[in-house]
């Protein structure tokens, strides 16, 4: 693989060599001796247009800890402030020869389109409303960890699915894996095509946690909202607010997962978000940064190769 631009790049056997190897990775980073050098001379720029606390943090400590050379491209510092397209700023990074581009943006498909325009190996760190794939893949991570294989087990995702690239790429991973998926929306928040995504669609919460061995709740997405319809916070979370009461109904010991960042007393309640005993907020935030280790020791190492072979 070149680039890591959707779930759809990864087949079952990929997927399984990534989990495997943050498994490792895991491991290594709850240890005092987390620097190792398989990245040791590839330079490695992240490329933020758009806000993150946990992918830009994870990314760039993933890319330290395997000894890249690590540049965080500040957007609001840079040249697009002044008018510069976003083919020219890539072109010009480009011309520094970094060996890994990490793209957020707000529009979807801007990644593959930076992608084309350098021909680099670029990594989806979130683009608009399509893709997140290395958030889908610390979302199996934590879920398998806990759960053990996630195939056969029923996962209920909740929330603005409209909006979200994380339910995006969490359908189709854990499609992948052979889940059962349940989605659970306001009609106003889901897409128009869901009912073909091979899910089961449902619009009240109560129906939807019945049995799931998992439940990830979405943040509301208001900055995607300009123009529509926006849900008061109060109504929304007494519909579909995630609390103890309402996971009653999930199988005995069900998980909780947000991929942040959440806001409580809208999409989940702070008790239920605090409790350790069913959250893996933060072991998904943990997972993150082994699961970004793996992605970038494999597309660092297939770079390495595709530049040997061309000298
Ligand atoms: N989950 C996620 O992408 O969080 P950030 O926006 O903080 O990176």
């Amino acid at each position: 693989h070149r680039s890591l631009l959707s779930i759809a790049d990864l087949n079952p056997l990929d997927v399984q060599m990534l989990l495997e190897r943050a498994s490792h990775w895991h491991a290594i980073n709850r240890t005092p001796d987390k620097k190792h050098d398989p990245l040791k001379g590839l330079t490695q720029i992240n490329l933020f247009f758009e806000n993150s606390t946990r992918t830009q943090a994870s990314f760039e400590l993933a890319g330290k800890r395997l000894g890249a050379d690590v540049l965080n491209f500040s957007v609001s510092a840079s040249s697009t402030a002044k008018g510069e397209t976003l083919a020219d700023t890539a072109r010009t990074l480009a011309a520094m020869n970094p060996d890994l581009l990490v793209v957020r943006h707000k529009a979807s498909g801007a990644p593959d389109f930076i992608a084309r325009e350098t021909g680099l190996s670029v990594i989806n760190a979130g683009d608009g409303t399509r893709e997140h794939p290395t958030q889908a893949l610390l979302d199996a991570f934590a879920l398998t960890e806990s759960l053990g294989d996630v195939g056969g087990r029923r996962i209920l995702i909740v929330g603005d699915i409209l909006h979200s690239r994380v339910a995006r790429s969490n359908v189709l991973l854990l499609s992948l894996l052979g889940a059962q998926i349940r989605l659970c929306a306001p009609p106003t928040l889901l897409p128009a095509d869901a009912d073909r995504w091979g899910v089961e669609v449902f619009h009240d919460l109560d129906d939807a946690i019945e049995g799931c061995d998992a439940v990830m709740t979405l943040r509301l997405q208001k900055e995607r909202m300009s123009g529509g319809y926006i849900p008061s916070e109060r109504e929304y979370f007494r519909f579909y607010g995630l609390t103890h009461r309402r996971m009653e109904a999930a199988q005995s010991g069900a998980l909780v997962l947000h991929p942040g960042p959440m806001n409580r007393g809208v999409e989940i309640d702070g008790a239920l978000a605090d409790d350790e005993e069913v959250s893996l907020i933060l072991d998904q935030v943990e997972a993150g940064v082994a699961v970004r280790m793996a992605v970038l020791e494999m597309l660092g190492e297939q770079t390495r190769r595709n530049t040997e072979r061309r000298r």
